[in-house]
């Protein structure tokens, strides 16, 4: 008999047909609602927590974390369609446990609502196993430990089909095969096999980055692609992010009694065009948070180009009390108790670390006064929530000597408070900071003025004290143009050259009505120039900088370049016209120079604030000592 069946679309989820009794009229049936079966409600839950292969290989290997294995392996084929398996080697499940596990809303993980605010694990829905029962087929093979015999089962759409004793080491293998096998809809709607895999090793990295103690392993169509040996926060990195960010790396690291921050930001230098490795974890769960990423890219102001993002890998360990975690089915996103404390610890902590590595200029730890008196901040430090952190698994990686961090100097043993955090380091940072410049005047190079040699017409060797430097001519005078610039946009206002005879300038409307905003603060830096009306203007002086007859030519450029610097919201219109002028007004590469200029433009690259970085982060000059060069030679 054909039964009536409907179809109902579910977001996310794709088409499902629901079979409800035959229709009849009202007067016959009162009651027209029914209770889902499981399986159809199993599957629409899946809709959320499985969406795709990924999904799937994330909640197994966030299992095989929870359960405290050491070792995990991953084996997918097809990109995941066609077989995930995990294989750990945990605690295992009793029989009755492994039937259990299928159930919705079943977990070992959490037994009241309390616990909600105090989650060690990765998993406490118990949602991930039912969705994954729903949508595929499933095998599993577990031990306890204690128990001589595992137990095998396999379900199929959320019923199961056989269960039975089984020999099997200790541990866990899960496999699902032919995932949305039963929801066609879902199944057509995965992506290209290359873009699934792309997502899996994602997810693989992601988890594999948080637990750099336990071995990992991802086999893909029978070969072997990731061969992860446990070890540090360090080898991780390198073993995921490739050998090349090994010395790429500066350490960071901050303890309070409210958070802990660890892990690594890379230099300046290894910024990148695409916002590539970047990740937060938060009590060892990755996250996505624009606003945190905003804290990071603060903290690197203005060492790095303004389009290019900086790579880091950041822990942050706090009291489950303190977050929501329970936001989002795939728990990627979090909610602070106070995101203002979060951020500024973060950007202070990346700031610390990048000053200590003397990759920042200068320090600025000025903490906005309302976070260091809000609640959270001023909180009396409490041993459980010591207890609490210190027994968290990223705490004990960290702490573990050499691996996750490298600043010794700064190592205290205690959890420091964190208002007395941020108060002892604006004192520790004015001293630093003295400290840090005295250290830049010893340890920037003592030139000779003897002689200076042009390479290319573009790099300046120039002998020190204890070896040489090489300078990049047109880099080292962005530079020092734009610490001069930036003290007469600040009020030391610039001299002026007059032009013997006024040039006139006729731009676009749209272009005309840019340079007129912009004359006052073009004033500042030296240039005289008076609207005439109709889009025109007249040149009256420029800075001494610039070439007579250039004067034209210097002011369009400098419009088109602010242009595009203008989507910017970042930068003020002076900081973005000081940028601007620097850049164009720099002595260029191929421009030959007399011993002289290049002795004048040395001499003024070692008094500014920064001379090792252009404002937007490349280096100005590379230094090579003695002792290095005598290494190099194997003296
Ligand atoms: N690999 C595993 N080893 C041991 N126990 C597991 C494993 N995977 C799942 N379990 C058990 O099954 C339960 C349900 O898993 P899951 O559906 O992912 O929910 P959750 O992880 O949210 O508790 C877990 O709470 C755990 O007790
Ligand atoms: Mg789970």
């Amino acid at each position: 008999m054909r039964r009536n069946g409907s179809l109902i679309c579910i977001p996310k989820f794709g088409p499902i047909v629901l079979f409800l009794p035959p229709y009849k009229k009202d007067s016959e049936v009162a009651d027209i609602i029914q209770l889902l079966p499981d399986n159809i409600a199993n599957q629409i839950a899946a809709g959320e927590v499985i969406q795709r292969p990924a999904s799937a290989v994330k909640e197994l290997l966030e299992n095989a974390v929870d359960a405290g294995a050491t070792e995990i392996k991953l084996i997918v084929t097809d990109a995941g369609k066609n077989l995930i398996q995990v294989i750990d080697n945990g605690k295992g499940m009793s029989e009755t446990d492994a039937r259990m596990a299928f159930e919705r809303h079943a977990t070992s993980k959490i037994r009241e609502i309390e616990d909600l605010f105090h989650i060690k694990t990765m998993g406490f829905r118990g949602e991930a196993l039912a969705s994954i029962a729903a949508v595929a087929q499933v095998e599993m093979k577990s031990r306890k430990a204690d128990d001589e015999l595992g137990t095998f089962i396999e379900i199929e759409n959320s019923a199961v089909l056989k269960q039975e004793a089984c020999a099997f080491s200790v541990g866990t293998s899960i496999s699902m095969k032919n995932l949305f096998f039963n929801v066609p809809a879902r199944r057509n709607f995965l992506k290209s096999n290359a873009a699934e895999m792309r997502h899996i090793i994602d997810e693989f990295i992601r988890v594999a980055m948080a637990f750099p103690q336990i071995f990992f392993s991802l086999t893909s169509n029978g070969q072997e692609i990731f061969h992860l040996e446990a070890g540090s926060l360090k080898q991780r990195i390198t073993q995921l992010l490739g050998n090349s960010y090994n010395a790429k790396m500066v350490s960071v690291k901050e303890e309070t009694d409210y958070m802990n921050i660890y892990g690594f930001v890379g230099k300046p230098e290894t910024a990148k065009k695409t916002r590539g490795d970047q990740y937060f974890f938060v009590n060892s769960r990755f996250i996505k948070s624009a606003y945190l990423n905003h804290a990071v890219n603060s903290a690197f102001d203005n060492m790095i180009a303004k389009d290019s993002f900086p790579s880091y890998v950041l822990f942050i360990d706090l009291d489950p009390m303190h977050l929501d975690i329970n936001v989002h089915p795939t728990k990627q996103e979090i909610k602070f108790e106070d995101e203002k404390i979060v951020y500024a610890f973060v950007q202070a902590a990346v700031k610390h670390a990048l000053a200590q590595f003397s990759i920042a200029p200068s320090l600025d730890f000025t903490l906005n006064a309302d976070i260091q008196n809000l609640d959270a901040v001023s909180k009396p430090f409490s041993s459980e929530n010591k207890e609490a952190a210190s027994s968290s698994n990223l705490y004990k990686t960290f702490t573990q000597k050499n691996q996750a961090h490298a600043i010794d100097a700064t190592d205290k043993n205690e959890l420091k408070h964190w208002k007395s955090f941020f108060e002892s380091e604006k004192l520790e940072v004015k001293s630093e900071k003295l400290e840090f410049e005295q250290k830049a005047i010893n340890s920037q190079p003592t030139i000779h003025t003897s002689q200076f040699i042009q390479l290319h017409n573009t790099y300046i060797i120039a002998s020190t004290n204890n070896g040489f430097v090489l300078v990049h001519q047109q880099l080292a005078h962005e530079r020092v143009l734009y610490d001069r610039y930036s003290v007469a946009a600040h009020g030391k206002q610039m001299a002026t050259q007059k032009n013997l005879f006024p040039v006139t300038l006729e731009l676009a409307t749209a272009d005309a009505m840019l340079l007129e905003d912009l004359l006052p603060d073009l004033a500042t830096i030296g240039y005289e120039v008076e609207p005439f009306g109709n889009n025109t203007f007249v040149i009256q002086g420029t800075p001494a900088d610039v070439l007579q007859g250039n004067e034209k030519h210097s002011i369009e450029l400098l419009i088109e370049q602010f242009k595009h610097f203008s989507s910017d919201i970042k930068f003020s219109k002076r900081e973005k016209l000081v940028r601007c002028m620097s850049r164009q007004h720099a002595i260029k590469a191929g421009q030959s120079l007399t011993q002289k200029e290049m002795m004048a433009l040395v001499e003024e690259l070692f008094e500014c604030s920064t001379p090792n970085i252009t404002p937007t982060g490349s280096p100005t000059y590379l230094e090579f000592k003695e002792d290095y060069l005598d290494k190099m030679f194997g003296r």
